[in-house]
């Protein structure tokens, strides 16, 4: 039995999706499933305090060394790691000493900036 190259599940390359772009704080999402997305993103400096009050977010760095802050405290997420912010925590994300590649894994309804809202807020995500 053939099976058409096209209809075979695609394999992702994150280096060849993340020399796609280079603006920062602006997620694009490289796959789907389940109702949720698989998006990369790049960071430098501080992003602003939010919250997502349905959904649980995960991050995974491929590149730099990730701080999230809390309330209550801060994480680090070097490389090869992944921290998981549940719905309702107030989360502030971090690249404070260079710029920070990642892997964001979410529900399609998750918005950057949360219940925040403002200036950083991106609604429409490109897809690579
Ligand atoms: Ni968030």
């Amino acid at each position: 039995m053939s099976q058409n190259a096209s209809t075979l599940p695609q394999t992702v390359s994150l280096q060849e999706k993340f020399a796609l772009f280079t603006d920062h704080w602006s997620p694009k999402i490289v796959g789907e499933l389940n109702g949720q997305q698989v998006k990369l993103a790049k960071i430098s400096g501080e992003f602003v305090w939010h919250a997502h009050e349905h959904e649980d977010e995960l991050f995974m760095v491929t590149r730099g060394q990730l701080k999230m802050r809390f309330r209550d405290g801060e994480q680090l997420i070097n490389v090869g790691e992944f921290i998981i912010v549940p719905r309702g925590v107030e989360h502030l994300p971090i690249a404070e000493t260079e710029e920070v590649w990642m892997l964001l894994f979410e529900p399609a309804s998750t918005v950057n900036t949360g219940t925040a809202g403002g200036e950083r807020t991106v609604s429409e995500l490109e897809r690579l």
